[in-house]
């Protein structure tokens, strides 16, 4: 007999597949998160020597705690940038949880790299990036970033030994993601921001920014946003991508949400310019339909930022033993971590089994969707554009409402079930913004929320 904690149990299984069956079968609940009206329970003494009945807490897990969060996959969240997984996706995160999978090493793990990889070769291809480039699927945006910009920074100080380690610096807009600022914070370096036209930075910005420093031979890199989160502004990627080849800078493409445009077919030709890119990152969990936690991180040249990032121990030598390329493959190479669970999986099953054509088709319905809210906040009275939409994302205002308005009617939204918005700031005033991702979030919603802003 084996200990106690391995034996199955059929009922409790039983239980758990219901409850996943029925997750995936019914319409997703929005539920309330903090805002419920129960309050929340009590934890007190659930950790204790004997254990307790796993169907009980799976009960309590159903009904005392489960409500307390917002359903991100709900086609109402429309706040943040939300996460829709396919069925498929989310079927095969359940297959990598129980196959034991490592994804850390060739050498455990050579058939699910090789899946992983197909996945982050089409994505890399999609971008322009010549064949070669290749990464790691880690755990979001914030890690791909700190993962790159490491990488970056690392080669720059090589490339100025007449600098000191600190004085690197990367060129980056005040549109950068917030995970932009504190990788380099985290790497011990400083941005020069640079002021965006619009908030859609240029080469003529970067270029300007760079002739009033003093100190332009310290910048080592530039990074673009491709969209911005707040907006969805995509940078002048192929200027700025074009500039840092022509300079040797590292060039790091964010593409965290709006990346996923590569499969737009009417925007695809916005980010021509990842082409360029020593470094791109794009989030599965965002807009590729994939569950959390999943960012595809590609490298135009995977050798060099092995060279910076692979960690190096005798116990690990095994797994750097040999010549051949592929033995040497080992996603724990590409990026900040090490043990790593084979999150990009569920991606690549959704991707090969839906076909690119439906994932064209789910992403481009976003972006129709959040042109089609424009014409409906043109002909209210009440409501008004901040800016054009970008990419699936609308910013407006609701006329002479006070910031504390806009709070009062997100919450009243959540309580009434209706979605999940929430108020941003836009060039110091408070607004709302619709962030479009699910492609079943649907028209009658938009304008039942719009019309929830009349009173
Ligand atoms: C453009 C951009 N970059 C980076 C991130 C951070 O990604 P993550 O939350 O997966 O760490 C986000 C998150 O919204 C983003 O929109």
């Amino acid at each position: 007999m084996g200990h106690q904690m391995f034996e199955y149990d059929g009922k409790l299984a039983n239980e758990v597949y219901e409850y996943c069956r029925d997750r995936l079968t019914h319409p997703v609940p929005l539920d309330f998160g903090s805002l419920s009206t129960d309050p929340l329970p009590s934890l007190e003494g659930l950790i204790r020597p004997e254990g307790n009945d796993a169907e009980e807490i799976l009960e309590f897990f159903k009904h005392r705690l489960a409500q307390h969060v917002v359903s991100i996959d709900s086609p109402g969240f429309l706040a943040f940038i939300p996460n829709a997984p396919t069925k498929n996706s989310l079927f095969f995160d359940m297959v990598v949880a129980c196959s034991g999978l490592n994804g850390t090493s060739w050498l455990e793990s050579a058939g699910v790299v090789i899946a992983e990889n197909q996945a982050l070769e089409f994505l890399a291809d999609m971008a322009g990036m010549p064949k070669g480039s290749g990464g790691a699927f880690v755990s979001g945006g914030s890690m791909g970033n700190l993962s790159s910009l490491t990488v970056g920074r690392d080669l720059g100080r090589a490339k100025h030994p007449e600098l000191l380690p600190h004085e690197v610096r990367f060129a980056i807009s005040d549109d950068a993601h917030s995970s932009i600022g504190k990788a380099l914070h985290v790497l011990g370096i400083e941005a020069l921001i640079v002021e965006a036209d619009d908030h859609r930075f240029t080469r003529a910005n970067l270029e300007s920014a760079l002739a009033n420093d003093p100190h332009p031979d310290s910048v080592v890199g530039v990074v673009a946003t491709s969209g911005t989160t707040n907006a969805g502004i995509i940078d002048d990627v192929e200027g700025l991508g074009s500039f840092a080849r022509e300079h040797d800078l590292w060039f790091h493409v964010d593409g965290a949400y709006g990346g996923a445009a590569l499969f737009s077919p009417t925007h695809r030709h916005l980010l021509a310019g990842i082409r360029h890119a020593d470094s791109f990152i794009v989030d599965p969990h965002k807009w590729l339909f994939a569950p959390l936690d999943c960012c595809a991180l590609v490298y135009r040249n995977p050798a060099v930022a092995r060279k910076v990032l692979a960690q190096q121990a005798s116990y690990l030598d095994v797994l750097h033993g040999s010549d051949d390329e592929n033995y040497e493959w080992n996603p724990s190479d590409f990026a900040i971590h090490l043990s790593r669970r084979a999150r990009g999986l569920p991606f690549w099953f959704s991707l090969v089994t839906n076909g690119v054509r439906a994932y064209e088709s789910a992403v481009q319905a976003a972006i129709d969707l959040a042109a089609r809210t424009v014409t409906i906040i043109d002909e209210m009275d009440h409501v008004e554009l901040v800016r054009e939409s970008s990419l699936s994302i609308v910013l407006y205002r609701r006329i002479g409402w006070e910031p504390y308005q806009y709070n009062a009617w997100s919450q009243k939204l959540l309580r009434d079930q209706i979605a999940f918005v929430t108020p941003t700031k836009w060039e110091g005033e408070t607004v709302a913004r619709l962030a479009f991702l699910h492609p079943d979030t649907s028209e009658a919603l938009v304008r039942q929320i719009l019309e929830s802003m009349r009173d």
